[in-house]
């Protein structure tokens, strides 16, 4: 298994470690491709990539991303979108090029042909990093429990878990949209490398699960024990149920 664990004290440091993987990527090469993530835990590493592109010049001119998911039903005009908080949280604030920008679109006409457009256009750009954070329940990206690891991208019936989890950033439970549009297990393990980053309690069964459980379509995360070369980043919290 080649996972490198590293424990931080808690979350401004996890974000701190996650921005050294993700400057070496990005001043080693580049024109790299970086696979990104939205939700809780990448956004203290996107501020420190905000602030190192302004204070140091660091260029995304040449970079591009994709992202790993969306809502279905939600395009650019939904604050709530990941179209939105990707603008929001990182885009708008470095020199990025909108045309290198890819998403998975929510509001395709025709949902199939968007996954299999998404698909196509991964086997194009493999991913240099790809940025993960992880469910309660152990998904990545929108894979949840269950998801075959051959999977490439998909439309997914939320778990009740995963829309009270994301409820938060919702005006209620009922607006949380019921399917999302994700890339798929094997579309994140074709990256050359993995950056997962994970903190709070919540997050601890999963941990475990992900670095010291059977490798199970049950815990999609766990499959990760498969990948040549994870970085995985957690605070003391949701490290606190590894063994060692
Ligand atoms: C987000 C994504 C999800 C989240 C996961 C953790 O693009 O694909 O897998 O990474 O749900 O979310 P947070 O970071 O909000 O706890």
């Amino acid at each position: 298994m080649s996972i490198k664990l590293i424990v931080t004290k808690n979350y401004q440091e996890m974000s701190d470690e996650a921005f050294k993987v993700m400057k070496e990527v990005v001043t080693s090469k580049p024109d790299a491709i970086l696979g990104l993530a939205t939700g809780s835990s990448p956004i203290g590493l996107y501020k420190n990539m905000i602030n190192d592109h302004v204070a140091n010049g660091t260029s995304y001119s040449k970079i591009k991303t994709v992202n790993l998911d969306e809502y279905v039903g939600l395009g650019a005009e939904s604050d709530q979108s990941y179209v939105y908080f990707m603008h929001d949280n990182l885009f708008n604030h470095i020199d990025v090029k909108e045309e290198n920008v890819n998403l998975p679109n929510g509001k395709a006409a025709d949902m199939d042909a968007e996954c299999a457009r998404y698909t196509a256009l991964l086997a194009t750009m493999q991913q240099d990093v790809q940025l993960l954070g992880i469910g309660a329940n152990g998904h990545i990206g929108f894979n949840e429990p269950g998801t075959p690891f051959a999977s490439t991208t998909n439309i997914v019936k939320l778990k009740d878990k995963t829309r009270q989890d994301n409820a938060r950033f919702f005006a209620s439970l009922d607006e949380v949209p019921t399917h999302a549009i994700t890339m798929g297990i094997a579309n994140v393990m074709n990256a050359k490398k993995i950056l997962l980053v994970a903190n709070g309690k919540n997050k601890a069964d999963a941990i475990k699960a992900m670095v010291e459980g059977p490798v199970t379509e049950e815990c999609p995360a766990s499959i990760l024990q498969r990948h040549a070369d994870v970085v995985l980043i957690v605070d003391e919290d949701a490290a606190s149920k590894l063994s060692k």
